[in-house]
């Protein structure tokens, strides 16, 4: 691991520490959230595409945790923004982390990017809001920040942690017995279809996690795991870049049963992956994760 990346993971981490409702014993990001545990049944869509074997066939049991972006953990449910949906397969050979939100890209492909981005975004001293012409000068200077952007802006409020579809935004390359790799992205596509609320005036500002436990009470809430399988030209180290429509598989079908109190302290890992799976090479944002939120960790639990 380059000191590059190990500096820069650093000074990420102590700039998201600074932000406004930060507290030191809650995730450095997604502070807020709700863990709840079920099982992941393999249906057979990647047969022959991978030698992860739960990715294939038979079930494991599954921990999940859903959140809430920002550091804030006492940030109200009923304000407009993305989610995050973190993903522990705990299989056999070892566990697999598949941690995602509901935007379709990233808002950065590089590590100096993003704190370039967390610096023009940080609020100004007088008055206490980011500085539109700080954000506007860094988009003008990052087009590819774009997408991301306009999700934030066009967020609504969730009507349920169950109802969104969440995206991989990294690539990863699946790898079968012979060593065939090919790319591929991910979605957690919820069985009960996307849903928001467009008037959530007579919702608390914890009713996400409410919500859940009721749904959870009378039956299990499911995602099913839709793989697109990538192509040579599409590109792998980048989650600014967004895949044209590919052609996509079923891998199969996340059941969550309860709600876990106890799970805690957990950490998911993106670049947690399985023998089968391999991580993009090249993909900075991706080895930047793994070193902040281990950061994050050492820091809450500490
Ligand atoms: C350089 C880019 C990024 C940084 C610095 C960053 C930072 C963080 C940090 C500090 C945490 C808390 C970790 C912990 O204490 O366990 C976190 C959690 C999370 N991040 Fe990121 N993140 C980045 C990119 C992304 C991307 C691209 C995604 C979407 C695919 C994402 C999705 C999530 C989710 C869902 C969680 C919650 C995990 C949980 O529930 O434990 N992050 N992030």
């Amino acid at each position: 691991m380059s000191d590059d990346l190990d500096t820069l993971a650093e000074q990420i981490h102590t700039i998201l520490r600074m932000a406004p409702g930060s507290a030191p014993d809650h995730r450095a990001l997604h502070a807020k959230g709700v863990v709840a545990t079920g099982a992941f049944t393999a249906g057979g869509g990647l047969a022959g595409r991978t030698a992860a074997a739960h990715l294939v066939e038979g079930t494991v049991p599954a921990t999940v945790r859903f959140s809430h972006p920002g550091g804030d953990p006492g940030v109200s449910d009923v304000l407009p923004s993305a989610r995050g949906m973190a993903v522990k397969l705990r299989a056999p050979a070892g566990s697999h982390d598949l941690v995602t939100v509901p935007s379709p890209a990233f808002l950065a492909r590089d590590g100096a990017s993003f704190v370039e981005l967390l610096r023009a975004r940080a609020p100004d001293p007088e008055t206490g809001a980011p500085d539109p012409a700080r954000m506007g000068a860094y988009l003008e200077a990052h087009p590819e920040a774009l997408p991301a952007i306009e999700a934030v802006l066009t967020a609504k409020v969730a009507a349920s942690y169950a109802t969104l579809a969440y995206n991989s935004l990294h690539t990863f390359f699946l790898v079968d017995d012979a060593g065939r790799r090919i790319p591929v992205r991910f979605t957690w596509t919820p069985v009960a279809g996307v849903a928001h609320l467009d008037d959530a005036s007579d919702r608390n500002p914890d009713f996400l996690a409410q919500e859940l436990a009721d749904r959870l009470a009378s039956g299990p809430a499911a995602f099913d795991l839709v793989v697109h399988l990538g192509t040579d030209d599409d590109p792998t180290d980048d989650p600014t870049a967004i895949w044209p429509e590919r052609p996509t598989v079923v891998a199969g079908r996340l059941e969550l049963r309860a709600i876990d109190p106890d799970a805690e302290p957990i950490i998911f890992d993106p670049t947690n992956v399985p023998a089968g799976v391999e991580l993009p090479p090249g993909d900075e944002i991706l080895a930047l994760r793994r070193l902040v939120y281990g950061h994050s960790y050492a820091n809450r639990t500490a």
